[in-house]
């Protein structure tokens, strides 16, 4: 019975600690933005639309998707502003 539950808190923990580095931004992506960014614009991967976005640098567009924009709303359904970081940086590395 202890070596389930020793089993179970290692699983937990090491869980948790991938979820600390989910800083996988097609990850994150593929979770949170892909609903939306595959299907309306700015498309994932649609140079055009995202060319006059890019001009406000990385840091805006991150700030932009945290606040939340239209209707995206904030954080764009990600759990955190780690997760949105990036999934713009991997978006942003799709529109280039
Ligand atoms: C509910 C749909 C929806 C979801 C979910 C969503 N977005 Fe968006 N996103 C939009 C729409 C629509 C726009 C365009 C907003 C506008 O320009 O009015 C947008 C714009 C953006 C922009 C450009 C912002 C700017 O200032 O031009 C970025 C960056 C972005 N999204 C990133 C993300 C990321 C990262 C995620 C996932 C964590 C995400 N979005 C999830 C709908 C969504």
């Amino acid at each position: 019975m202890k070596r389930a539950v020793f089993v179970v808190a290692a699983v937990a923990a090491m869980v948790a600690a991938g979820q600390v580095a989910a800083a996988d931004g097609k990850a994150v992506y593929d979770k949170s933005c892909a609903g939306c960014h595959s299907a309306m614009q700015p498309k994932l991967g649609d140079k055009a639309a995202w060319a006059p976005r890019l001009k406000q640098g990385a840091a805006a567009l991150t700030a932009s998707a945290v606040k939340g924009k239209g209707v995206m709303p904030p954080k764009g359904g990600a759990a955190s502003e780690a997760d949105v970081k990036a999934a713009v940086e991997y978006m942003i590395g799709k529109a280039k």
